[in-house]
């Protein structure tokens, strides 16, 4: 037996089942430390590029110290092409920091990843994967883990290729999102694999897809050990909280002014009134979805470009669909 299989510290366990998803552009400090409060078990960073580390890109770098530099569990996801490129990018993550974990994307469908042999690509590529598993859980002191799709497409469904891979090389954790890469985000998950994959794998079983509120738990969670929860939390950011109180919490408008108030204030410390206020505009479109007169809302936001303004348009919202009003 290997150090990594005897090692506590490679084993997978959370206190609870619930994982925010790594979520390009949205899930940065501000938006992990907003979800940290609602206690999850594991929060993902945005996606890394392994290249740009090593090259020490200063937007990266800082991405990756506001990643490692919190008081909750946060895994770091990465991604590369080439097993070199990830064996350096991870021996700098393990120099320098010690997040909980450190998670190897093959899954992102983006074009401008793909084209490049990085995420969901590599896929298409199980021998290459194989190297870049072994070669970095040669060298990693820290847990890795793989987030992967059910395959390239329905005629190259190859997950449990992966997931075999990965059990040989002693990967800590698989997280399958359960559609194929050519699916994007269209269509449902097909959760019946998340399943499969239980069955068939030793490793913990991160599922993730279309867990949009407690009955999606429910349903989904007897699945597999762990959930992962991405789109989510943007349509109700109070989900976590809803889940971990076995739906007896209900959020109202009030508790959706605060929260929406609270990201607001910690994306404008974060980033500055300007960049800060940008950001926010695509969160409140998604804050006020279930509100009445959500698009006139929506389209007001557009407008705002100062923080105090903003906290005056959330003041505003009123709805009687919620109990308090
Ligand atoms: C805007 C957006 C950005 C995403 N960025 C990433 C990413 O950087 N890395 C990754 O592995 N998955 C990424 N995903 C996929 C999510 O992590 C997740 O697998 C997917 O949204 C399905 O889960 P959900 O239905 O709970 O949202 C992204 C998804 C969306 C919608």
């Amino acid at each position: 037996m290997c150090d990594r299989q005897i090692a506590e510290h490679f084993e997978f366990k959370l206190k609870n089942k619930i994982i925010t998803a790594p979520l390009a552009g949205i899930s940065d400090r501000p938006f992990r430390d907003l979800h940290s409060e609602f206690l999850p078990g594991l929060l993902y960073s945005e996606l890394i590029s392994a290249e740009a580390l090593i090259r020490k890109n200063q937007k990266t770098l800082k991405m990756l110290d506001d990643a490692c530099g919190s008081d909750y569990p946060v895994t770091v996801q990465i991604f590369g092409a080439e097993p070199g490129q990830f064996k350096n990018a991870i021996e700098y993550i393990q120099t320098h920091y010690n997040p909980f974990a450190i998670d190897i994307n093959m899954g992102c469908p983006v074009k401008k990843i793909v084209k490049n042999g990085a995420g969901a690509a590599l896929m298409k590529k199980p021998e290459l994967i194989k190297k870049i598993l072994e070669t970095i859980c040669k060298i990693a002191k820290l847990r890795i883990t793989i987030k992967i799709r059910l395959g390239w497409n329905n005629d190259s469904i190859n997950y449990l290729e992966i997931a075999k891979i990965a059990e040989n090389t002693n990967v800590s954790a698989i997280a399958l999102h359960c559609r194929t890469a050519v699916q994007m985000y269209s269509g449902k998950g097909d959760w019946h694999y998340v399943k499969i994959l239980k069955d068939n794998c030793k490793l913990p079983i991160i599922g993730n897809g279309d867990i949009l509120n407690y009955d999606d738990y429910l349903e989904k969670s007897r699945f597999c050990d762990y959930v992962m929860i991405g789109r989510g939390l943007l349509y109700n950011p109070f989900l976590i909280k809803e889940i971990l109180s076995a739906g007896e919490y209900k959020h109202n408008i009030t508790d959706l002014k605060n929260i929406m108030k609270k990201h607001l204030k910690l994306l404008v410390d974060y980033y500055g009134e300007i960049i800060g206020v940008k950001h926010f505009r695509k969160f409140f479109g998604w804050y006020v979805k279930s509100i009445a007169n959500a698009k006139k809302f929506r389209e007001a936001g557009f407008r705002v470009s100062k923080f105090q303004d903003f906290v005056l348009l959330i003041e505003e919202i009123y709805t009687p669909t919620f109990p308090d009003n």
